[in-house]
Protein backbone atom coordinates (compact mmCIF):
# COMPACT_ATOMS: atom_id res chain seq x y z
CA UNK A 1 0.00 0.00 0.00
CA UNK A 2 2.67 2.73 0.27
CA UNK A 3 2.69 6.26 1.47
CA UNK A 4 -0.86 7.07 2.32
CA UNK A 5 -3.05 9.83 3.49
CA UNK A 6 -4.02 9.31 7.46
CA UNK A 7 -7.63 9.93 7.41
CA UNK A 8 -8.68 6.73 6.51
CA UNK A 9 -6.27 4.61 9.14
CA UNK A 10 -7.06 6.83 12.10
CA UNK A 11 -10.63 6.74 10.86
CA UNK A 12 -10.64 3.35 10.66
CA UNK A 13 -8.66 2.83 14.07
CA UNK A 14 -11.30 5.23 15.72
CA UNK A 15 -13.94 2.91 14.51
CA UNK A 16 -12.37 -0.16 15.57
CA UNK A 17 -10.61 1.01 18.99
CA UNK A 18 -7.54 0.83 18.68
CA UNK A 19 -4.23 3.96 18.12
CA UNK A 20 -1.68 4.32 15.81
CA UNK A 21 1.47 5.01 16.46
CA UNK A 22 2.86 8.23 15.11
CA UNK A 23 6.64 7.93 15.66
CA UNK A 24 9.44 10.64 15.23
CA UNK A 25 11.81 10.11 12.71
CA UNK A 26 15.55 11.43 13.01
CA UNK A 27 17.84 9.35 10.58
CA UNK A 28 17.37 6.78 8.27
CA UNK A 29 17.98 3.92 11.24
CA UNK A 30 15.50 5.27 12.82
CA UNK A 31 12.94 5.11 10.03
CA UNK A 32 14.14 2.01 8.78
CA UNK A 33 13.41 0.01 12.10
CA UNK A 34 9.92 1.65 12.84
CA UNK A 35 8.73 0.87 8.77
CA UNK A 36 10.18 -2.83 9.54
CA UNK A 37 8.54 -3.43 12.83
CA UNK A 38 5.29 -2.12 11.15
CA UNK A 39 5.56 -4.39 8.67
CA UNK A 40 6.60 -7.55 11.04
CA UNK A 41 2.97 -6.27 13.66
CA UNK A 42 1.10 -5.78 10.20
CA UNK A 43 -0.13 -2.81 11.49
CA UNK A 44 -0.70 0.89 10.33
CA UNK A 45 2.26 3.35 11.02
CA UNK A 46 2.54 6.87 10.57
CA UNK A 47 6.41 8.42 10.96
CA UNK A 48 6.18 11.86 12.58
CA UNK A 49 8.74 14.65 11.40
CA UNK A 50 9.77 17.54 13.37
CA UNK A 51 10.64 20.83 11.51
CA UNK A 52 14.09 20.01 13.46
CA UNK A 53 14.44 16.63 12.48
CA UNK A 54 13.53 17.33 8.42
CA UNK A 55 16.39 20.19 8.71
CA UNK A 56 18.82 18.10 10.16
CA UNK A 57 18.17 15.19 7.63
CA UNK A 58 18.66 17.42 4.68
CA UNK A 59 15.16 18.76 4.71
CA UNK A 60 11.88 17.44 3.62
CA UNK A 61 12.55 16.70 -0.27
CA UNK A 62 15.37 14.17 1.24
CA UNK A 63 12.97 12.74 3.85
CA UNK A 64 10.25 12.41 1.52
CA UNK A 65 12.65 10.41 -0.89
CA UNK A 66 14.53 8.17 1.72
CA UNK A 67 11.08 7.22 3.17
CA UNK A 68 9.73 6.45 -0.60
CA UNK A 69 12.85 4.40 -1.17
CA UNK A 70 13.01 1.99 1.80
CA UNK A 71 9.05 1.24 1.30
CA UNK A 72 10.16 0.37 -2.36
CA UNK A 73 13.22 -1.25 -1.22
CA UNK A 74 12.13 -3.08 2.11
CA UNK A 75 8.52 -3.86 0.10
CA UNK A 76 6.84 -1.93 2.70
CA UNK A 77 2.96 -3.03 2.05
CA UNK A 78 1.57 -1.98 5.49
CA UNK A 79 0.12 1.54 5.02
CA UNK A 80 2.50 4.73 6.21
CA UNK A 81 1.26 8.41 6.41
CA UNK A 82 4.42 10.69 6.36
CA UNK A 83 3.43 12.97 8.60
CA UNK A 84 4.87 16.58 9.74
CA UNK A 85 4.48 17.14 13.70
CA UNK A 86 4.40 20.48 15.22
CA UNK A 87 4.71 22.27 11.89
CA UNK A 88 4.00 26.16 11.45
CA UNK A 89 2.08 27.37 8.95
CA UNK A 90 5.32 28.22 6.58
CA UNK A 91 6.40 24.52 6.94
CA UNK A 92 3.09 22.82 6.39
CA UNK A 93 2.77 24.63 3.13
CA UNK A 94 6.44 23.20 2.51
CA UNK A 95 5.39 19.71 3.71
CA UNK A 96 2.53 19.65 1.33
CA UNK A 97 4.82 20.43 -1.82
CA UNK A 98 7.14 18.13 -0.95
CA UNK A 99 5.03 15.04 -1.08
CA UNK A 100 3.95 14.54 2.76
CA UNK A 101 0.95 13.04 2.76
CA UNK A 102 0.03 14.45 6.51
CA UNK A 103 0.75 17.47 7.93
CA UNK A 104 0.58 18.82 11.43
CA UNK A 105 -0.35 22.76 11.50
CA UNK A 106 0.72 23.73 15.07
CA UNK A 107 -1.78 27.13 16.00
CA UNK A 108 -1.86 26.51 19.89
CA UNK A 109 0.43 29.55 21.11
CA UNK A 110 -1.40 31.67 19.03
CA UNK A 111 -4.36 33.36 20.12
CA UNK A 112 -7.43 30.99 18.86
CA UNK A 113 -8.97 33.36 16.36
CA UNK A 114 -5.66 33.19 14.67
CA UNK A 115 -5.37 29.25 15.06
CA UNK A 116 -9.22 28.87 13.49
CA UNK A 117 -8.28 30.94 10.51
CA UNK A 118 -4.83 29.67 9.69
CA UNK A 119 -6.30 25.82 10.33
CA UNK A 120 -8.91 26.50 7.55
CA UNK A 121 -6.43 27.70 4.97
CA UNK A 122 -4.31 24.53 5.93
CA UNK A 123 -7.26 22.32 5.55
CA UNK A 124 -8.27 23.73 1.90
CA UNK A 125 -4.59 23.58 0.90
CA UNK A 126 -4.08 19.95 2.11
CA UNK A 127 -6.94 18.46 1.44
CA UNK A 128 -6.80 19.77 -2.22
CA UNK A 129 -3.68 17.48 -2.54
CA UNK A 130 -5.33 14.22 -0.26
CA UNK A 131 -3.06 15.28 2.58
CA UNK A 132 -4.71 14.70 6.27
CA UNK A 133 -4.40 17.25 8.46
CA UNK A 134 -4.34 16.96 12.23
CA UNK A 135 -5.11 20.80 14.01
CA UNK A 136 -3.99 21.86 17.84
CA UNK A 137 -6.19 22.95 20.73
CA UNK A 138 -4.56 24.11 24.16
CA UNK A 139 -1.02 23.20 24.64
CA UNK A 140 1.06 20.15 24.96
CA UNK A 141 3.63 20.90 27.77
CA UNK A 142 6.87 20.18 28.27
CA UNK A 143 10.38 20.70 25.63
CA UNK A 144 10.42 19.05 22.56
CA UNK A 145 13.00 20.16 19.74
CA UNK A 146 14.10 23.40 22.35
CA UNK A 147 11.05 24.85 22.30
CA UNK A 148 9.35 24.45 26.08
CA UNK A 149 5.76 24.73 26.46
CA UNK A 150 4.10 24.45 29.92
CA UNK A 151 0.84 23.23 28.66
CA UNK A 152 -2.84 23.67 28.68
CA UNK A 153 -6.02 21.97 28.75
CA UNK A 154 -8.09 22.35 25.91
CA UNK A 155 -11.10 24.01 25.51
CA UNK A 156 -14.18 21.57 23.99
CA UNK A 157 -15.96 24.37 22.67
CA UNK A 158 -13.46 25.06 20.83
CA UNK A 159 -12.01 22.17 19.66
CA UNK A 160 -15.34 21.63 18.04
CA UNK A 161 -15.22 24.64 16.24
CA UNK A 162 -11.86 23.52 15.06
CA UNK A 163 -13.10 19.92 14.74
CA UNK A 164 -16.11 21.49 12.33
CA UNK A 165 -13.31 22.77 9.67
CA UNK A 166 -13.37 19.42 8.52
CA UNK A 167 -9.94 18.34 10.07
CA UNK A 168 -8.55 14.89 9.85
CA UNK A 169 -7.45 14.72 13.93
CA UNK A 170 -7.34 17.02 16.49
CA UNK A 171 -4.59 17.33 18.88
CA UNK A 172 -5.65 18.43 22.74
CA UNK A 173 -3.92 19.16 25.32
CA UNK A 174 -5.71 17.37 28.51
CA UNK A 175 -2.39 17.07 31.12
CA UNK A 176 -0.16 15.49 28.42
CA UNK A 177 3.44 16.51 28.35
CA UNK A 178 6.36 15.59 25.92
CA UNK A 179 9.26 14.00 27.35
CA UNK A 180 9.96 12.68 30.97
CA UNK A 181 7.18 12.84 32.99
CA UNK A 182 7.54 14.67 36.37
CA UNK A 183 6.96 12.93 39.78
CA UNK A 184 4.06 14.95 40.69
CA UNK A 185 2.26 14.43 37.48
CA UNK A 186 -1.60 14.84 37.91
CA UNK A 187 -2.45 12.13 35.04
CA UNK A 188 -4.76 12.71 32.33
CA UNK A 189 -8.07 14.78 32.21
CA UNK A 190 -9.99 12.27 31.51
CA UNK A 191 -13.47 14.62 31.84
CA UNK A 192 -12.03 16.96 29.67
CA UNK A 193 -11.04 14.17 26.84
CA UNK A 194 -14.73 13.04 27.39
CA UNK A 195 -16.11 16.13 27.20
CA UNK A 196 -14.01 16.68 23.76
CA UNK A 197 -15.51 13.53 21.98
CA UNK A 198 -18.82 14.50 23.20
CA UNK A 199 -18.33 17.95 20.83
CA UNK A 200 -16.51 16.77 18.06
CA UNK A 201 -18.11 12.83 17.71
CA UNK A 202 -16.31 10.39 15.55
CA UNK A 203 -13.50 12.70 14.50
CA UNK A 204 -9.72 10.81 15.91
CA UNK A 205 -8.22 12.53 18.69
CA UNK A 206 -4.15 12.91 18.96
CA UNK A 207 -2.66 11.63 22.42
CA UNK A 208 0.72 13.30 21.87
CA UNK A 209 3.57 13.22 24.53
CA UNK A 210 2.69 8.98 24.70
CA UNK A 211 6.49 8.00 26.15
CA UNK A 212 6.00 6.76 29.31
CA UNK A 213 1.99 6.97 30.13
CA UNK A 214 0.99 4.29 32.16
CA UNK A 215 -1.08 1.59 29.94
CA UNK A 216 -4.47 2.19 31.88
CA UNK A 217 -3.87 5.29 31.15
CA UNK A 218 -3.32 4.69 27.34
CA UNK A 219 -5.82 1.93 27.32
CA UNK A 220 -8.64 4.75 28.86
CA UNK A 221 -7.64 7.08 25.99
CA UNK A 222 -8.39 5.21 23.34
CA UNK A 223 -11.42 3.79 24.78
CA UNK A 224 -12.39 7.84 24.67
CA UNK A 225 -11.64 8.66 20.58
CA UNK A 226 -7.88 8.55 21.14
CA UNK A 227 -6.67 6.82 17.68
CA UNK A 228 -3.10 8.24 16.84
CA UNK A 229 -0.14 8.09 19.66
CA UNK A 230 3.02 10.84 19.30
CA UNK A 231 6.20 8.59 20.71
CA UNK A 232 9.72 10.25 20.04
CA UNK A 233 11.13 10.19 24.12
CA UNK A 234 11.37 6.29 24.45
CA UNK A 235 12.78 5.72 20.95
CA UNK A 236 15.86 8.51 21.97
CA UNK A 237 16.31 6.65 24.98
CA UNK A 238 16.18 3.24 23.88
CA UNK A 239 18.61 4.19 20.79
CA UNK A 240 21.11 6.57 22.68
CA UNK A 241 21.46 3.69 25.67
CA UNK A 242 21.85 1.21 23.04
CA UNK A 243 24.60 3.06 21.34
CA UNK A 244 26.11 4.13 24.98
CA UNK A 245 26.78 0.14 25.72
CA UNK A 246 27.99 -0.74 22.58
CA UNK A 247 30.83 1.43 23.53
CA UNK A 248 31.17 0.61 26.94
CA UNK A 249 31.22 -3.08 25.91
CA UNK A 250 34.90 -2.14 24.52
CA UNK A 251 33.99 -3.52 21.35
CA UNK A 252 36.85 -4.29 18.98
CA UNK A 253 36.87 -0.66 18.05
CA UNK A 254 40.46 -1.04 16.59
CA UNK A 255 39.23 -3.75 14.01
CA UNK A 256 35.68 -3.39 12.60
CA UNK A 257 33.91 -1.57 15.43
CA UNK A 258 34.60 2.02 14.11
CA UNK A 259 32.23 0.96 10.95
CA UNK A 260 28.95 3.11 11.47
CA UNK A 261 26.63 0.10 10.90
CA UNK A 262 28.15 -1.62 13.45
CA UNK A 263 27.75 0.96 16.02
CA UNK A 264 24.36 1.93 15.05
CA UNK A 265 22.81 -1.47 15.00
CA UNK A 266 22.21 -2.20 18.82
CA UNK A 267 20.38 1.40 18.56
CA UNK A 268 18.79 0.28 15.70
CA UNK A 269 17.79 -3.02 16.83
CA UNK A 270 16.87 -1.23 20.30
CA UNK A 271 13.84 0.47 18.51
CA UNK A 272 12.32 -2.28 16.32
CA UNK A 273 11.42 -3.75 20.00
CA UNK A 274 10.60 -0.47 21.15
CA UNK A 275 8.56 -0.13 18.25
CA UNK A 276 6.47 -3.29 18.59
CA UNK A 277 5.89 -2.92 21.96
CA UNK A 278 3.70 0.32 21.64
CA UNK A 279 2.16 -1.45 18.25
CA UNK A 280 0.96 -4.16 20.85
CA UNK A 281 0.15 -1.89 23.62
CA UNK A 282 -2.08 0.46 20.72
CA UNK A 283 -3.74 -2.39 19.81
CA UNK A 284 -3.17 -1.53 15.84
CA UNK A 285 -1.37 -5.32 15.63
CA UNK A 286 -2.60 -7.30 12.84
CA UNK A 287 -4.77 -4.37 11.21
CA UNK A 288 -3.17 -3.77 8.17
P1 LIG B 1 7.24 12.08 23.62
O1 LIG B 1 8.58 12.63 23.22
O2 LIG B 1 6.89 12.41 25.01
O3 LIG B 1 7.11 10.65 23.30
O4 LIG B 1 6.17 12.87 22.72
C1 LIG B 1 6.26 12.80 21.33
C2 LIG B 1 5.31 13.74 20.68
O5 LIG B 1 4.26 14.03 21.19
C3 LIG B 1 5.69 14.28 19.37
O6 LIG B 1 4.81 15.25 18.93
Amino acid sequence: MGLVSAKEMLQTARNKNYAVGAFNINNLEWTKAILLAAQEMKSPVMLGVSEGAGKYMGGYATVVGMVKGLISDLNITVPVALHLDHGSYEHAIKCIEAGFTSVMFDGSSAEFAENLQLTKKVVELAHAKGVSVEAEVGGIGGEEDGVIGTGEIADPQECKQIADLGIDMLAAGIGNIHGKYPENWQGLDFDVLKEIQDVTGNLPLVLHGGSGIPTAMIKKSIELGVSKINVNTELQVVFTEATRKYFEAGEDLVGKGFDPRKVLKPGFDAVIEAVKEKIIEFGSANQA
